[in-house]
């Protein structure tokens, strides 16, 4: 495991190793010497900040560059004028995008008024080629860029940078490696993420991913089960596994394994309380994963099941492979398997062709499945996805229109769906004091519900028995019934 080596032992006067991970923990240590030598002369410590803007596999990976960071010497901050930035980049939207490039523009105010200060870039955004011409064109002022595929690499690359006065651009097309036993720093003590697998296969014709995070990776589930353990000893009780399509874990693996037996290894280690995971394709969701999920005391009663469109002409246009039939099954399925269960998803609206009679077929799944959250997302064009080239793009007016249509619906269904539990107790995990009454901490349901209950500090990280006792549409306030989580084995 990572927390055994001792940096300052490492002789950064050889050649660097040419093996992983020790090269990585050779150059951490290099940087740390930098960094310690920078305070000496200069009388104050270094502090750096990482901004994640993007989903769960990102924050994983800021956790990832934090550990580094740390472990380089850096005092972490989460304020922007620190002495490195990293922003770690989102392109699913377009949006996303324009919000990088107007957080570039402060940082550069920043780095006028201290001339120490590094800003790098990585994450999904890098992966585009047109994002990196515009960037040396007209943020020369960025000192670092890295993509998703060499991540795993940032401790040579920031003392490459430490050591050098231009911009430093390392840009990997795709990679088969999976390097293993790197630093992480997670932001709640309690709970973590955890990689199972990169990358994506599936290719829905309006998304970047595949193109940014390249092919479909599985972890050894023996390296995944190793760092659970090594979380558990840690403090942690919660977990999420992460990938952009779980339901196809393992099928590549020299020893293939099935998402649902990884799941299964999984609850077996003693000390987790509650697992959950993201996301899950349609196409892809098993009869022994439903199983699984009904059996277990431990995997959490939510599944985000990403729709996208509930007309199967859009969905065949979208390439999802499933039809607006056999995913109404499916969520009956999951309903009358796991009637506790709540079911959250993903819709995008004016996709290209998408027309009223379309968007009427996805507001009427909506309400048939009765969604207990969904995420809505107007369509945004991707240069080099095969919806980007489609000719019959959809009027912004009608988008507009359709999008609050659909977006009343949806909230109409949640509500009623998170109004079903009034009265009820159920066991919440307390995450932190709640932002605006610091009288009072913030839980969450197995079933991803939000409840606010009185309580102080001692709570955090602790799950507890929480009566619920007022519906205020998409949350709870409640009241704690029972502190002993001794006597419980389960998080459910
Ligand atoms: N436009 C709008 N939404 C998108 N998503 C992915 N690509 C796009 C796009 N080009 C949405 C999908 C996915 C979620 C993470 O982002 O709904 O499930
Ligand atoms: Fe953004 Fe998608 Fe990349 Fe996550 S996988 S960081 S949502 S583009």
């Amino acid at each position: 495991m990572y927390n055994e080596i001792d940096l300052d032992k490492i002789d950064i006067n050889t050649e660097p190793p040419t093996e992983e991970p020790a090269r990585q923990h050779y150059f951490m240590a290099k940087c740390r010497k930098w960094v310690k030598d920078f305070e000496q002369k200069n009388g104050r410590l270094l502090q750096a900040c990482v901004v994640n803007m993007g989903c769960q596999m990102n924050a994983r990976d800021s956790e990832k560059l934090t550990g580094i960071l740390r472990n380089a010497g850096y005092q972490i901050t989460e304020d922007e004028r620190a002495d490195f930035v990293i922003l770690n980049t989102c392109t699913v939207r377009d949006n996303a995008n324009q919000k990088v490039y107007g957080r570039l523009g402060e940082l550069n105010g920043h780095k006028r008024r201290n001339p120490e200060m590094k800003i790098a870039l990585c994450g999904c955004m890098m992966q585009e080629a047109a994002v990196i011409e515009k960037i040396k064109k007209s943020y020369s002022f960025v000192d670092l860029i890295f993509g998703t595929h060499n991540i795993f690499k940032f401790a040579e690359l920031l003392w490459t940078l430490l050591a050098s006065e231009r911009m430093i651009i390392d840009i990997w097309q795709d990679t088969d490696k999976i390097v293993e036993a790197l630093p992480v720093e997670r932001k709640y003590p309690f709970k973590s993420g955890i990689n199972i697998m990169f990358g994506c296969n599936n290719f829905c014709s309006y998304c970047i991913v595949p193109y940014v995070r390249g092919r479909e990776r599985s972890r050894e589930p023996e390296d995944i089960i190793r760092e659970i353990q090594g979380l558990v000893s840690d403090g942690v009780v919660e977990i999420m596994l992460l990938g952009q399509n779980v339901n196809s874990y393992g099928k590549n693996l020299t020893n293939p394994i099935s998402f649902a037996e990884l799941l299964r290894r999984v609850e077996q280690i003693e000390g987790i309380k509650r697992i959950r995971f993201m996301t899950s394709h349609p196409k892809d969701l098993s009869d022994e994963l439903i199983e699984v999920m009904k059996h277990s005391r431990k995997i959490c009663r939510h599944l985000h099941l990403p729709l996208q469109s509930g007309s199967t002409q859009i969905l065949e246009q979208m390439n999802r492979r499933y039809t607006r039939e056999q995913y109404l099954e499916l969520a009956e399925k999951i309903r009358r398997e796991i009637p506790d269960i709540a079911i959250t998803t993903d819709i995008i609206v004016g996709f290209p062709g998408e027309t009223p009679k379309d968007l009427e077929e996805t507001i009427d799944v909506v309400r048939r499945v009765k969604f207990d959250n969904a995420f809505t997302f107007i369509y945004s064009k991707r240069t080099g996805t095969p919806a980007a080239a489609m000719e019959n793009q959809v009027p912004e007016a009608q988008v507009k229109a359709g999008f609050d249509r659909l977006l009343k619906v949806v909230q109409e269904t949640a509500r009623e769906q998170v109004s079903k539990h009034q009265g009820k107790v159920l066991d919440a995990l307390i995450e932190g004091i709640n932002e605006n009454d610091d009288t009072m901490v913030t839980g969450r349901l197995s079933n991803n519900t939000i409840v606010h209950v009185p309580g102080d500090e001692s709570l955090i990280g602790r799950i507890v028995s929480v009566s619920l006792d007022e519906c205020h549409g998409f949350y709870y306030i409640g009241h704690v019934t029972d502190l002993n989580e001794q006597k419980r084995e389960t998080g459910q």
